[in-house]
């Protein structure tokens, strides 16, 4: 299996440099414990992104804007629409997408992303969806917001190995074994959906990409 720390550390380290503003918020997430997208990871969506040329994107769970703003970077063209519902959280996002002079591109809708979507209908329809909230919930996220996908549209939902326990027979916390269930269910449930074609890349936390069957 090519799948390891050292190898990992070489591939990260092949990426290009993020700018000063990208360095500080990858810093701020680290220093304060806010769990943004791993590099692998989200250098894997936003080629995948790229390549699909997606022009709409709406990320369920901003956090501090990090995610959002490495795609607004990516695709110039690209409107994203995020939503995030921790207080404190939206705050500095709303700092950091003002400092990047990319607020034009990006719509941060504040609120429960199971309780907003009559705000994020008005956005719609989306190329591509990015679930990266509640892991408990994906589902409920997935069903809700995919009628909002465009015929082409592409779903990449982040965390689906969370950090490999869902192969794990044995966890001995019952919030974490509860916790992976739920993803595992998600993850069968996803992966024998009729109307989408599914695949789990071991990348970063484990990301699922799922398109529209024609
Ligand atoms: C993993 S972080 C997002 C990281 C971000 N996508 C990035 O990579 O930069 C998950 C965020 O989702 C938010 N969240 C969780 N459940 C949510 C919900 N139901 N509605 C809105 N936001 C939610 C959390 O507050 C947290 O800030």
């Amino acid at each position: 299996m090519l799948n390891n720390e050292k190898l990992q550390a070489y591939i990260d380290g092949l990426f290009a440099d993020r700018n000063d503003l990208f360095s500080e918020m990858e810093n701020y997430a680290s220093e304060h414990h806010v769990p943004i997208m791993e590099l692998v990871g989200i250098e894997t969506m936003l080629q995948l992104l790229r390549i699909h040329r997606s022009k709409r994107i709406l990320e369920v769970g901003t956090a501090i804007g990090y995610s959002a703003l490495r795609m607004a970077a990516a695709l110039p063209e690209a409107e994203i629409v995020t939503i995030e519902r921790d207080i404190e959280r939206i705050q500095i996002a709303k700092e950091f997408i003002e400092r990047s002079g990319k607020a034009e591109q990006i719509s941060l809708i504040e609120g429960d992303a199971l309780e907003v979507e009559e705000d994020v209908r008005k956005h719609g329809p989306f190329d591509a969806i990015f679930i990266d909230a509640a892991k408990g919930q994906y589902k409920k996220f997935f069903e809700l917001y995919a009628k909002y996908l465009t015929a082409e549209g592409m779903v990449v939902t982040d965390n689906v190995l969370f950090k490999g326990l869902v192969a794990e027979e044995e966890i001995e916390s019952k919030r974490t074994r509860n916790l992976v269930k739920k993803i595992a269910e998600f993850n069968q449930w996803l992966m024998s959906h009729s109307e989408y074609d599914s695949v789990i890349l071991p990348v970063g936390d484990g990301i699922a990409i799922s398109k529209k069957k024609r």
